[in-house]
């Protein structure tokens, strides 16, 4: 048996045993090939026999050889073949999924460049050092008492939220939110939830693998259209009503009241997705829904907005009825967030920083929106921009352009070719919803500064060519 091992560079026992392990995990042995005896394989290799007996004994206790007193060494049965092919290519299309354009202006991401590395950095070193010893240990699935207690109190003053430390619930991203709170709802008896269309496809997902069917629930000018809501028994409903993600409309007074009232009635509860409430430009953010009836609304919040995505950092406020079943749920996903970000984040909000940091951007992301709402009105006045009172994206309705539904994955393929990512307004539907007219969805928010400029360049060239 021609092995092909290569022992350069190491000790020859070390060298063996690598290359043994190698061939195996690789597959270039596969099962029940039978080794050379030590006494052939050290002749061959020019080492000790005991250096080979030993690397056998050792590999067959590891599980990956097999011997039998008289019967010689082989490879052992059952080893799975090599992964590695696999989850280089998994990796590989995560990234890419993930990897962004030059040029982006897709809607879901604030300007991760400008992220606050320092006074985050020194947060952190703050908190670090001040920490209890406990902090380091298994906390509670909530979170930690001193994040809990200042978002608490954060919530309170900047989003009119009515909770308590110990209703709050932090967690990993808004997405870990949907897997909880689906699974918590299923405890409860709740069989489905209506997520709003146009919406975030991934949160609708994670609902529904979770077991809960996901049913479109409308929007117009007004947010979510309430009498469509289901009157059966133990419903859910997720929304956006500061910022209606992607249309960006405000869900109206009256239509607050009308969904408060639904829950009411049928038991049910409302999720408060507040993903960019802290953004509002032209008068004072809308308060929390939650407000109105802390039983019946589980408010959601996130950082993924006001900091970045990256950090993984949501949080929920719930209603006591279904506080146990989050924490459950929590505790087997993850048994909690880590430590690290959560200390970090209480020192950031504590210190001011955080409230400073919104601020900045704010006024940031502010002077964007002008000049995107100026420069399309410059290029192609035929296109209304909407959904521009908060948040970090806006709606270019292209309905004066053309009234073809496909028109709007035409313009983002000519906005491609012009080196900018936009997105389709019909990416957020359900599956074979029908849109009313073509829009584009664009995240002013997305570029860093130094790439904003272009990147409006490029869509506006598209879109005056269009
Ligand atoms: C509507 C909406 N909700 C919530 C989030 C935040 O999600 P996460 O906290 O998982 O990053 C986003 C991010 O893009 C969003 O667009």
């Amino acid at each position: 048996l021609d092995l092909h091992l290569d022992l350069t560079g190491q000790q020859p026992r070390a060298a063996l045993e690598h290359a043994l392990r190698e061939a195996v995990q690789s597959g270039r042995l596969v099962a029940a090939v039978r080794l050379p005896s030590s006494r052939s394989l050290a002749a061959d290799l020019g080492i000790a026999r005991n250096t080979v007996a030993d690397v056998y004994e050792q590999l067959t206790a590891e599980g990956w050889l097999a011997s039998r007193q008289g019967s010689g060494t082989w490879v052992a049965d059952r080893i799975a073949p090599d992964d590695v092919g696999a989850s280089r290519m998994t990796s590989k299309i995560h990234t890419s999924g993930r990897s962004r354009p030059r040029l982006d202006l897709r809607p879901g991401s604030p300007d991760v460049a400008s992220f606050p590395r320092a006074r985050w950095l020194a947060a952190a070193r703050q908190a670090v050092q001040a920490a209890p010893d406990e902090a380091f240990g298994y906390i509670d699935p909530r979170g930690l008492p001193q994040l809990r207690h200042t978002l608490a109190q954060y919530l309170a003053r900047a989003r009119g939220v009515r909770t308590s430390p110990d209703r709050i619930v932090v967690c990993s991203g808004f997405v870990q939110a949907m897997s909880l709170l689906g699974t918590a709802l299923q405890r409860s008896g709740a069989t489905a939830v209506a997520a709003e269309s146009p919406g975030v496809g991934l949160h609708r997902d994670a609902l529904a693998a979770t077991g809960l069917a996901v049913t479109p629930l409308c929007v117009d000018g007004g947010g979510i259209v309430t009498s469509d809501l289901s009157l059966s028994e133990g419903s859910a409903a997720l929304l956006t009503p500061a910022h209606q993600f992607p249309l960006g409309v405000v869900l109206r007074p009256d239509r607050r009241e009308a969904a408060i009232d639904w829950a009411r009635e049928t038991s049910g509860v409302l999720i408060e997705d507040d993903y960019d409430g802290e953004f509002r430009y032209d008068r004072q953010p809308v308060g929390a829904l939650q407000a109105l009836d802390p039983a019946r609304v589980i408010f959601v919040g996130t950082a993924s907005k006001t900091l970045a995505p990256g950090l993984r950092l949501a949080w929920m406020a719930v209603p006591s009825t279904l506080l146990d079943a989050v924490i459950a749920a929590k505790r087997v996903s993850d048994l909690h967030t880590g430590v690290m970000e959560q200390l970090t984040l209480s020192r950031f909000i504590e210190s001011g920083e955080y409230d400073r940091h919104i601020r900045r951007s704010r006024l940031k992301y502010r002077k964007r929106r002008d000049r995107l709402v100026d420069s399309i009105s410059a290029s192609a006045p035929q296109i209304r921009v909407t959904g521009i009172s908060a948040g970090l994206h806006a709606v270019l309705d292209l309905s004066g352009m053309s009234t073809s539904m496909s028109f709007e994955d035409e313009v983002v393929s000519r906005a491609a070719a012009q080196g900018v990512a936009v997105s389709a307004l019909g990416t957020f539907r359900f599956a074979g919803e029908p849109g009313a007219h073509p829009a584009l969805v664009v995240g002013y928010g997305t570029p860093s500064d130094s790439s904003f400029s272009p990147a409006l360049e490029a869509l506006c060239q598209t879109l005056s060519m269009a």
